[in-house]
């Protein structure tokens, strides 16, 4: 018989090699390359085409039960979930240490319970103490939700099993659990995922409502396992600056609902606040007459946000390599900007540092955005300031054209509203009521042409 191949997996991030190296050729951790078990090997007798039993098919237009959910007294919690907490469904919760996880899931837990339901709040890194006092802080003290600091999940399994089952069970986080069936130190990948599948197959099998607070690693994705992600029905993270106040919640995965509509927080003296209507908050503190700056109608599910574009050039005397650093925008994004408008627009940033900053701590993705940060790039390269009662939006092609984007009278309407009366963005059959306030743009060197001239 051929001897079984060995298998060696990252603990750090799941990656399976062939042989044991020191440093993981993925994540390029050390030392976490560990052997995995052989698995049961089916020999060629074993055939799996006989001796199971019938499954049963069901028809796709079969009745069933609408999906209940339940509020958690957060709307803007409720709005990222796609409209509440489903019974028996799992929630992945990523975000940066210290941005307000644990804040949020206690604040929640304390509104289902004032709302008449049983929520039980496990803290893994927190002490009882510690939480009490998080608790007092957000004045929630008073709230009979049931807390323990537990880190064995068969101690919590079993205390959950001799008690009517929660609505709301939050385990914060999946990385303090351990099992002591399964080998190795809390946090590694078989930890992490048999821990899980435990938790979840409990919530499931109860219609408890399951909230896992997973870390998140230097790069932003969910330390442990990816399958952790393919094992949960919801993925959220918790997005924003720390030193800024303001935080975005935006499921990631929904077997629910829609995954493009966002909660928003304010991170306050008493907790978390609800930002029922965020179109204004990233613009504050602007000076009209700066260079540079450029306010983006950005998209997020049904509601515009109003966030401000910064730019700012600084010529290099010497030849050395100039910067670009970038917060809150892609930085393949900018290289392909300004290699556009190099190419197609003559401008040079050859010898040039270019820095953008997206104001608030505010993370852009939607690709309507082009358009405020060329806009923004011109006019810092120009040193002429942009009309301050205008907004910008479109997408730019690698050609220089200016694409149409959706909602673009949605944008404009909101922007009108909080007093920019102006909107450039793209030309074209789906450019907005062609009106004496809406500047349509179907090429780049148009806008360039127009911001140098001073429009
Ligand atoms: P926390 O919920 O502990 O973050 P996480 O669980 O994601 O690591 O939030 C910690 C930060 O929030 C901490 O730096 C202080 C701040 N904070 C407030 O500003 N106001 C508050 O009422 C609370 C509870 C925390
Ligand atoms: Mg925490």
């Amino acid at each position: 018989m051929a001897k079984p191949k060995r298998r060696f997996s990252c603990q750090a991030c799941g990656s399976v090699s062939t042989r044991w190296q020191g440093q993981c050729a993925d994540c390029a951790e050390w030392n976490t390359l560990v052997e995995d078990v052989p698995q049961t090997v089916f020999s060629a007798k074993h055939h799996l085409s006989s001796g199971g039993r019938a499954i049963q098919f069901e028809a796709l237009d079969a009745p069933s039960e609408p999906l209940r959910r339940r509020g958690s007294g957060l709307a803007e919690f409720d709005r990222a979930l796609g409209g509440g907490l489903v019974p028996g469904s799992a929630i992945l919760m990523g975000g940066d240490p210290g941005i307000g996880k644990s804040t949020l899931l206690l604040q929640a837990a304390a509104h289902v319970v004032r709302a008449g339901g049983v929520a039980v709040y496990v803290s893994g890194e927190e002490a009882a103490a510690q939480v009490r006092m998080r608790a007092d802080r957000l004045e929630v003290s008073d709230a009979p939700l049931r807390l323990a600091a537990a880190t064995s999940v068969r101690d919590i399994l079993t205390t959950l099993g001799e008690m009517a089952p929660p609505a709301l069970l939050v385990i914060d986080s999946i990385q303090t659990m351990h099992s002591d069936q399964i080998e190795g130190a809390p946090g590694t990948v078989s930890q992490v995922r048999g821990c899980a599948f435990e938790l979840i197959r409990y919530a499931k099998e109860n219609g408890v409502a399951l909230v896992l607070v997973g870390h998140v690693t230097k790069d932003g994705s969910i330390a442990g396992p990816r399958v952790l992600e393919h094992m949960v029905d919801v993925v959220m993270s918790f997005e924003g600056e720390r030193s800024h106040q303001y935080r975005i919640l935006r499921s990631i995965k929904n077997r629910f609902g829609p995954v493009d509509e966002i909660g928003v927080f304010a991170m306050e003296g008493s907790g978390l606040a609800e930002v029922g209507n965020p179109s204004m908050l990233f613009l504050s503190g602007r000076e009209d007459s700066v260079a540079g700056s450029a306010v983006f109608p950005a998209m997020e599910g049904t509601r515009p946000v109003l966030v401000e574009v910064q730019a700012l050039i600084v010529r290099l005397q010497s030849g050395a390599t100039p910067r670009r650093a970038v917060v809150g925008w892609d930085s393949g994004r900018l290289a392909m900007l300004l290699a556009v408008l190099e190419s197609r627009c003559g401008l040079s940033f050859s010898s040039a540092e270019v820095y953008l900053n997206v104001a608030g701590g505010y993370r852009l993705a939607d690709p309507a955005a082009d358009l405020a940060v060329a806009a923004a790039l011109v006019s810092a390269m120009g040193d002429k300031p942009l009309p301050a009662n205008t907004v910008w939006f479109g997408e730019v092609s690698l050609a220089g054209e200016i694409r149409p984007v959706a909602h673009a009278s949605i944008r404009q309407r909101e922007a009108a509203k909080l007093g920019f009366s102006r909107a450039c963005g793209p030309a074209g059959p789906n450019a907005p009521e062609r009106s004496a306030n809406y500047v349509g743009i179907d090429l780049l060197p148009k806008l360039v042409d127009r911001i140098l001239a001073n429009a």
